[in-house]
């Protein structure tokens, strides 16, 4: 497997089952995010990429939000910079990310810089994302080119694909969705046209890299024809 996308839902109810606030929730949503990059680092992915803020998780009001960006801020600065670091990490922030703090901004590119020029694993989060709002995106700067260059000869997916926000990454192979629910809630629409799913009734805050073990021994098993007949 080269690129794995995770969808880390429960992190609410994690906290509420056990009388907390959902924010301490998140909290340890954000250490198991530091568990799964170890763990796809041992499984030697090239591309680890965690949905994190959805643009319609901007409804959830600006007590939970900023407690969120929060939460983001600090495990940036306390525990992904040093791995960037230590472990050569590349990363990406995917998303409309002019809908952030200013704050949470300036964090975002202290990280960008720190691993400008790394070769190791690509991190990617997924912040005010939402992959219906990445098409349209992609093709406001695809039209604007077009009409730059007076083209209007027959728009192709490759084409569309450089303009996604994940352009030049690997198409996600698997994604595993955590929390219980089946559903994709406009993560990587186009890209994980050929993806395989694995569902998890298990809540974020209690991932174990095993669970990341076993989603990549089980991917291996499975055989990928592409609608191909099963040689
Ligand atoms: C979904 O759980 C989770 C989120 C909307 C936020 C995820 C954010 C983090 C794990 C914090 C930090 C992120 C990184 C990348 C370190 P939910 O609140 O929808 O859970 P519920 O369905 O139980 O309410």
């Amino acid at each position: 497997m080269r690129h794995l996308g995770i969808i880390m839902d429960g992190n609410g109810r994690w906290a509420v089952s056990r009388g907390q606030e959902r924010l301490s929730g998140h909290a340890e949503g954000a250490k198991a995010v530091a568990r799964a990059i170890e763990a796809a680092l041992e499984c030697r992915l090239e591309c680890i990429t965690f949905y994190a803020f959805s643009t319609e998780n901007f409804k959830r009001g600006v007590q939970e939000t900023l407690g969120i960006f929060s939460v983001l801020a600090g495990f940036l600065e306390n525990t992904l910079l040093p791995l960037v670091k230590e472990k050569k990490l590349r990363v990406r922030f995917i998303g409309d990310l002019k809908r952030l703090t200013p704050e949470l901004l300036e964090t975002l590119s202290k990280v960008n810089v720190a691993g400008l020029n790394n070769t190791g694993m690509t991190v990617v989060i997924a912040l005010a994302y939402g992959g219906r709002e990445e098409i349209a995106t992609a093709f406001n700067m695809l039209l604007e080119r077009r009409l730059i260059n007076l083209d209007a000869s027959p728009i192709t997916y490759d084409e569309i694909s450089r303009y996604l926000y994940t352009a030049g990454l690997p198409e996600p192979d698997a994604v595993v969705r955590f929390g219980g629910y089946k559903r994709l809630s406009n993560f990587l629409p186009l890209q994980s046209a050929y993806s395989e799913f694995f569902f998890t009734e298990k809540l974020w805050p209690d991932f174990q890299k095993e669970d990341l073990y076993k989603i990549c021994a089980e991917y291996q098993k499975i055989k990928r024809n592409f609608g191909d007949i099963p040689k």
